[in-house]
């Protein structure tokens, strides 16, 4: 299989600076040559290019609206044209933002292939805040709310249906900081949160085992892997942490479980923030989840 990375340097959806800077530290940490140790063809595509970040206010409760709809275009015509050649899109972000760009190119091209897409969305955050109700006004807060159809309009119906995905074929791991009125729309939206304290009491293996439970020949997983999901202790470069996260290890299985299925599709790899890392370790760790998802086994068999 051919997999191809797609950098989309941009922090237009933060209000935290750094996370543009985002797949120069995954190319540093060696990532096209981690896959092609596994076998496969990495083509790197290059970095896109979009509009500098404003640093504004936000404006009707959004921050930087036009340049994320700018930069997201670029993203789904990356992704879509990828995905046309049969290759595995890795979009190197780039804030959380972009997941809107990447997830409705897949999206519709899994609705013309007649496949059945299962979002495994790895985060601290739901990100299913919209205009009306976010606390910040960044639109890396956002994504999930957008493609489930309810964003900023300049964001919604990219996919050609006005929700990209439906709140049934998504799943959340990792969650641990929601805001207020998100928890109601998770709640109205009908979303599976599957939260650090559902993984503390059932543990990853049984919260991927249910995560997992109707994945068939048909399905293309889509993973969108917000580093901020893991603890911060482990990933310190990003520009949201939040403490409480899933261990090293739980991360590695949550991988390991994903790659087994041999389903994997398409990967975000987004909100890494060399500015304030350590010596480059959150890529490099990015880079070690990356290989288990793609089937890097630690087992000896
Ligand atoms: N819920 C907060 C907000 O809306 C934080 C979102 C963080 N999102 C992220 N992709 N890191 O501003
Ligand atoms: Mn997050
Ligand atoms: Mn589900
Ligand atoms: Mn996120």
């Amino acid at each position: 299989a051919t997999v191809s990375l797609i950098g989309a340097p941009t922090d237009v959806g933060a209000s935290v600076r750094g996370a543009g800077m985002g797949p120069d530290a995954l190319r540093v940490a060696g990532l096209a040559a981690a896959l092609q140790a596994q076998g496969f063809d990495v083509i790197d595509r290059g970095n896109l290019a979009g509009p500098p970040n404003p640093w504004q206010q936000p404006a009707q409760g959004v921050r930087h609206l036009p340049e994320v709809v700018a930069w997201n275009r670029a993203v789904f015509e990356a992704v879509s044209t990828a995905l046309a050649m049969n290759h595995v899109p890795l979009l190197m972000g780039g804030d959380h933002c972009l997941a809107i760009g990447s997830i409705s190119a897949v999206a519709r091209q899994c609705r013309q292939e007649r496949k059945n897409l299962r979002v495994i969305w790895l985060d601290a955050h739901t990100d299913v805040n919209t205009e009306t109700i976010s606390p910040s006004g960044n639109i890396h807060g956002m994504p999930v709310a957008c493609l489930l159809g309810h964003g900023p309009a300049d964001l919604v119906g990219w996919s050609g249906e006005r929700a990209a995905i439906d709140a049934g074929s998504l799943d959340f791991i990792g969650i641990r900081s929601v805001d207020a009125d998100e928890r109601q729309a998770i709640k109205q939206m009908g979303l599976q949160v599957f939260d650090m304290r559902h993984i503390d009491e059932h543990g990853m293996r049984n919260t991927m085992t249910e995560v997992l439970q109707d994945v068939d020949e048909d399905t293309h997983i889509h993973v969108s892997f917000d580093l901020d999901c893991l603890d911060p202790m482990e990933a310190p470069g990003v520009g949201t942490g939040v403490r409480g996260g899933p261990t090293y290890r739980e991360m590695q299985l949550c991988m390991e479980m994903i790659a087994d299925t041999g389903r994997l599709g398409s990967l975000d790899v987004v909100e890494i923030n060399p500015a304030l890392d350590v010596r480059n370790r959150t890529a490099e760790l990015a880079v070690e989840f990356i290989q288990s998802l793609f089937g890097a086994s630690t087992l000896v068999r």
